[in-house]
């Protein structure tokens, strides 16, 4: 038996298993440190309360026959599609059908998995620095990879590539560098797919932190959108459901790709939105109702308020961040539509120096950009979803052992 030898081109560890590693080890040379987190990009607030109270009601609907939900349809319940379509998209003027949504247990499963839609001998174009996700689920597939650098020198706008691409992961705000496109940048990108025949696949899951109104929320803001793009959401960093787990992606039925040339078939083009709904029947059984039922609640009027405040309140934690460490003589970037913050690393260290400085003298965990890819390198990314407390401390730890 002859494994997928595309795995042994994958470094040994995703990136954040392997800081999560390297943690443990500090901890257990160091019992008595008291480490803070601000690298993964996990939420340390509660669920809203009106979450609390769907959930609690969908599991009282599993303990009574009348009630009780076996296996659900795999694209998600009509209760949810409908709130995503009304609230995420009619909301903003934007057109989406809810059979054009697909509900999923997060945009980490669905960006990863929705390359298998595609030909193996497509070539894929991905930032630089990226999530790492993108290019690690492709280099699983053999897939030939373009980087577009993102740098201070072009303003975090990655540059359009110099060879045909046949598809470009764009993910805006931004992980890791927490900056944005506004509206015309990302018109451009969707002007440059549909010239090229190219599609865009646009991480969307971090749109809530968007604080300025020039600033798309989702690509199909932008004209022409809908021929050439498929969306990803999550409720992850929205609604705090990294571990409830829930999240969706918009697959519009006018995406189409080329068909591979086959004797078999006339058409020349086939719906991704049809050929995704079949991949999700054979493998995907639904997103448990519960968790459904859950992200429903943050469209209802209290919900959404109470979401808000959470956002708000990592929002205080970023602005708090770059002014602190901005009067460090830090340079950063990002967290002001973004709940990261992107840091220059001092003195020329390299981003995995920096990570171990931070985390052996300040006791803070930070993401090492170059973990993110090459232009990743002399910069760290720190999150703004700990607790202010902790965010503070970790501020004033940093601060005196510079
Ligand atoms: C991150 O830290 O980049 C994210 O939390 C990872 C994820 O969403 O999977």
């Amino acid at each position: 038996m002859q494994i997928n030898e595309c795995f042994l081109k994958l470094s040994s560890n995703y990136l954040f298993a392997d800081i999560a590693k390297r943690v443990k080890a500090f901890k257990a040379e160091h019992p008595e440190a008291d480490v803070i987190s601000l690298g993964i990009g996990d939420v340390t607030q509660p669920l809203a309360p009106a979450v609390v109270e769907a959930l609690h009601k969908a599991a009282d609907e599993m303990a009574s026959c009348a009630t009780f939900r076996g296996y659900g349809p795999e694209q998600g319940y009509d209760f949810l599609r409908n709130a995503i379509v009304e609230h995420d998209f009619r909301a903003r003027g934007i057109n989406v059908a809810a059979d054009e949504i697909f509900v999923s247990d997060g945009a980490k499963s669905d960006t990863g998995n929705f390359q298998e839609l595609l030909s193996s001998d497509c070539v894929v174009a991905v930032t630089d620095p990226v999530y790492p996700v993108y290019v690690d689920s492709n280099v699983m597939t053999a897939r030939c990879i373009v980087t577009l650098p993102c740098t201070a020198e072009n303003g975090f706008v990655p540059a359009f590539p110099q060879e045909h691409v046949d598809v470009i992961y764009l993910c805006y705000p931004n992980n890791p560098t927490g900056t944005t496109l506004t509206k015309e940048q990302l018109k451009a990108w969707v002007d440059y797919a549909l010239a090229t025949d190219a599609l865009i696949f646009y991480d969307a899951a971090y749109e809530a932190f968007i604080r300025h109104d020039d600033i798309p929320h989702s690509i199909y803001e932008i004209p022409g959108a809908k021929q050439c793009a498929v969306e990803f959401h999550s409720y992850s960093k929205t609604a705090g459901f990294t571990g409830v787990r829930c999240g969706y992606t918009v697959v519009p039925k006018e995406v189409k790709s080329e068909r591979m040339k086959s004797e078999v078939f006339n058409e020349t083009q086939y719906s991704l939105n049809q050929l995704w709904n079949r991949r999700q029947c054979t493998k995907f059984n639904g997103t448990s109702y519960l968790s459904q039922r859950a992200a429903e609640a943050i469209y209802a009027p209290e919900g959404k308020q109470q979401i808000q405040k959470t956002i708000n309140y990592y929002m205080q934690n970023a602005t708090l961040m770059r002014k602190a460490l901005t009067d460090m003589g830090f340079t950063v970037y990002g967290g002001t539509d973004a709940p990261y913050i992107w840091v220059k690393t001092p003195k020329c260290m390299s981003s995995w120096e920096f990570f171990d400085w931070m985390l052996y003298s300040a006791h803070v965990v930070c993401t090492p950009g170059a973990g993110f890819g090459s232009s990743g390198e002399g910069y760290v990314r720190l999150t703004a979803f700990g607790t202010h407390e902790n965010t503070e401390k970790a501020l004033r730890r940093i601060d005196s052992k510079l």
